[in-house]
């Protein structure tokens, strides 16, 4: 082995796009989260965007069939060749088994799987303060990472925006989702001992803290 192909699960909101855009710092791999593709898509107005924009304004999942080809497309490319960092793939049983028959093709297979925990009521905190920067999709929170300019991206300048399914019924629903068809990958991953769990609720630093210590971990034990 010798790469670092990680995947990070959690609920809405447990601060898996946060992690990713520190660790894709630390990590010279690429960060592929097919939240953002699909949402590039439903800009576009692309086939794609429109067949996934009515599942995702109602927090429900994009059917399987559509995310594995456009996971299997993305990881194709020449950057994913020497590692990733998934956010928001695999999200169903499906799909990790169908990530698991991608890689194993070409004798590659996941290092590990992140689980960020977060409780129910402190998602709801998170996403309902949620803001997101509409050119590169950067992450603040009005109260726990506010930006340095109200309204205003730090690393862009282009504006904050709330997301359409940070609303508190659409919230609601994507937790209920995450419960029913999500949760039962923390199993999946946890037989075949690859699961890592990291306590979600501390403060962003904390918790990337912590990432990084179970990455050198498994850098050590997998030698890469
Ligand atoms: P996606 O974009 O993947 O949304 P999600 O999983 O619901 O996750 P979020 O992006 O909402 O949260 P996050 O964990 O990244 O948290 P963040 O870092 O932003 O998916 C959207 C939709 O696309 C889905 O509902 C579905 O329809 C569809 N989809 C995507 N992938 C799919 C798939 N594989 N299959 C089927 N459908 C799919 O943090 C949240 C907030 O908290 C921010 O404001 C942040 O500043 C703050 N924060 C972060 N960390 C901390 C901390 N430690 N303390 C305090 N605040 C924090």
């Amino acid at each position: 082995m010798s790469e670092l192909n990680l995947i990070l699960i959690g609920p809405p909101g447990a601060g898996k796009g946060t992690q990713a855009e520190r660790l894709q710092r630390d990590l010279d791999v690429p960060f592929v989260s097919t939240g953002e593709m699909l949402r590039a898509n439903v800009k576009q107005e692309s086939a794609l965007g429109k067949q996934a924009k009515r599942y995702m304004d109602a927090g429900d999942l994009v059917p399987d069939d559509l995310i594995v080809k456009m996971a299997r497309e993305r990881l194709q490319l020449e950057d994913a060749q020497d590692g990733f960092i998934l956010d928001g793939f695999p999200r169903t049983l499906e799909q990790a088994e169908a990530l698991d028959e991608m890689l194993s093709g070409l004798t590659r297979r996941v290092t590990a799987a992140v689980l960020i925990d977060v409780p129910d009521a402190e998602v709801e905190r998170r996403l309902s303060g949620r803001r997101v920067c509409e050119k590169g999709g950067h992450n603040y929170h009005v109260e726990f990472d506010p930006p340095k300019r109200d309204s205003v991206c730090d690393e862009d300048g282009s504006p904050l925006v709330q997301r359409e399914d940070d609303k508190p019924e659409v919230i609601r629903r994507r937790l209920a989702v995450y419960h029913e068809q999500t949760e039962p990958l923390i199993s999946f991953y946890d037989d075949k001992g690859l699961l890592r769990r990291i306590d979600g609720t501390h403060d962003a630093a904390d918790v990337h803290d912590h990432i990084r210590a179970v990455i050198a971990t498994l850098r050590h034990e997998e030698n890469v």
